[in-house]
């Protein structure tokens, strides 16, 4: 099974991929997660948007398309997502209704510095996926509060109550995807 790993966040030390990395460690033998880096993909212009689209928006696309599931790990910014992973989700979500996201089973987590972990944004982006009638892993949610002191210089999740927690999301969100494509 091949899972699409897309973080809302393009710096280099970003703490939610990380957390994707993260969640790398506790899938099956037989199931992969890739990361797509959305670093080249331009603001969404509907100029651009026709048959052929820009390379970066295409390779997208594609790896959404050859995907079984996709995971977004975002960012809070100002109580909702980052506007690089929704220029992203707007640049998939065409055309409206029939796109790739359309039926793609997707989880959603997100990390942050604060106490909250981002849920305000996680909320915001299940909003978001309801429009483009993308299907999302309900729960448990998985929201990485303080997230600047949860890995080590390796990038290693260092809490082993996080672990355990991340484990069972990632358990029980792959046994979801495997039963939405069954
Ligand atoms: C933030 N940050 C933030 N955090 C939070 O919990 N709630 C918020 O509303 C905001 N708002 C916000 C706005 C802007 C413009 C920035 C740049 C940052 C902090 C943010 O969540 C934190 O920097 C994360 O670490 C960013 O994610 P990455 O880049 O580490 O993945």
């Amino acid at each position: 099974m091949k899972i699409l790993a897309i973080s809302g966040s393009v710096r280099k030390d970003s703490l939610n991929t990380q957390l994707l990395r993260a969640a790398g460690e506790f899938v099956d033998e037989g199931t992969s997660i890739e990361l797509f880096d959305l670093a080249d993909i331009p603001f969404y212009n509907g100029d651009l948007d026709g048959d052929t689209k820009p390379a970066s928006v295409q390779a997208l696309l594609d790896a959404i398309t050859a995907a079984d599931g996709m995971l977004l790990a975002t960012p809070e910014y100002n109580y909702s997502v980052s506007g690089v992973l929704k220029n992203a989700i707007d640049w998939a979500s065409r055309p409206a209704f029939n796109s790739v996201l359309c039926g793609k089973p997707t989880g959603v987590m997100s990390s942050s510095m604060s106490t909250l972990g981002g849920a305000r944004a996680q909320v915001h982006l299940r909003d978001i996926l309801a429009a483009t009638l993308t299907p999302v892993y309900l729960a448990p949610d998985f929201a990485l509060a303080s997230a600047h002191t949860a890995f080590d210089e390796n990038g290693r999740l260092v809490d082993e109550g996080t672990r355990d927690f991340l484990q069972k999301y990632m358990m029980g969100y792959t046994h979801w995807v495997a039963r939405q494509r069954a």
